[in-house]
């Protein structure tokens, strides 16, 4: 019989994260679901979660941090040691958080935000997760469409496509120890960001709502895409990351 599997989700409270998490249960892995605060949407949808049937079936472990704090994830990883988890097997990097500015208009502050929570936090992540992964382990990136076209007052393009990068660099890295390394790059997800998107892209989104391709993703989708890269069925998959924006980027 195969050995049971752990996967640890970022941020995964709510949205694309919570999605994954449902999925991830449902097919019979055990969780460790990263938070960043106890209240809030995501505090109560983990909350409801841990008392849902589908958290009954599997082990599921709650971790608190903030994911832009390396320390608070070295605290993370140490916790989880205490409470006797020696072994995760998959990683999905799913937290994201930015100012939406036009690069012009960025602080000092907006830039260290930007960075310590999509780069130097993901990989502070990457480091302390990693060491705890053995052979057939995988690690998934989230990415966006900002990391391949401009999308206006979205820094966080920049740093998707620096992740998208950085699944090559991880996946050659950590090759030897048999370590894949994915990511998925979605379009526009159903998510509490997409009304806010809307506001931000008005024309965007006005074009895409009068076209008659579905073009808006479910978490559940992305959630899909993401149990199919960390299981062996994706095995030919290495430092890749998969579009997943329903053809909405094949016409300008
Ligand atoms: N929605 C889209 O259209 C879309 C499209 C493509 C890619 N994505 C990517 O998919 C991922 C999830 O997006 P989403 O739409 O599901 O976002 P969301 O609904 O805004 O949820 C973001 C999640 O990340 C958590 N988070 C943010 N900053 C964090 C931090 N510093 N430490 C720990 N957790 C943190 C949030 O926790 P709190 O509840 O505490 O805020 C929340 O659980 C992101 O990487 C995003 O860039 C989204």
């Amino acid at each position: 019989m195969k050995q049971q599997q752990t996967v640890l989700i970022t941020g995964a409270g709510r949205g694309i994260g919570f999605a994954m998490a449902q999925t991830f249960a449902k097919e019979g892995y055990d969780l460790i679901l990263n938070y960043r605060k106890a209240q809030g949407k995501s505090g109560a949808n983990l909350k409801r979660f841990m008392e849902s049937d589908l958290a009954q079936g599997v082990n599921v472990t709650l971790a608190q941090a903030d994911m832009s704090e390396t320390k608070e994830i070295e605290n993370m990883v140490k916790t989880l040691k205490k409470e006797g988890i020696e072994r995760i097997d998959h990683l999905v990097l799913n937290a994201a958080q930015a100012p939406f500015k036009n690069i012009t208009e960025m602080t000092r502050s907006d830039w260290k935000l930007l960075l310590s929570s999509n780069l130097i936090g993901n990989v502070a992540c990457v480091t302390e997760v990693a060491s705890m992964m053995t052979a057939g382990g995988t690690i998934c990136a989230i990415s966006s469409l900002g990391s391949r076209v401009v999308l206006p007052k979205y820094p966080l393009g920049i740093m998707k496509s620096a992740l998208e990068n950085l699944v090559g660099y991880l996946d050659v890295e950590l090759y030897e120890r048999n370590i894949r390394v994915n990511g998925i790059c979605a379009g526009v997800v159903n998510t509490d960001m997409a009304p806010f998107l809307k506001e931000l892209w008005p024309e965007m989104f006005e074009r895409y709502e009068n076209s008659s391709r579905r073009w808006l993703v479910e978490p559940e989708e992305v959630a899909n895409i993401a149990s199919f890269l960390i299981s062996d069925r994706s095995s030919a998959l290495r430092g890749t990351t998969l579009l997943a924006d329903l053809g909405m980027t094949l016409t300008p």
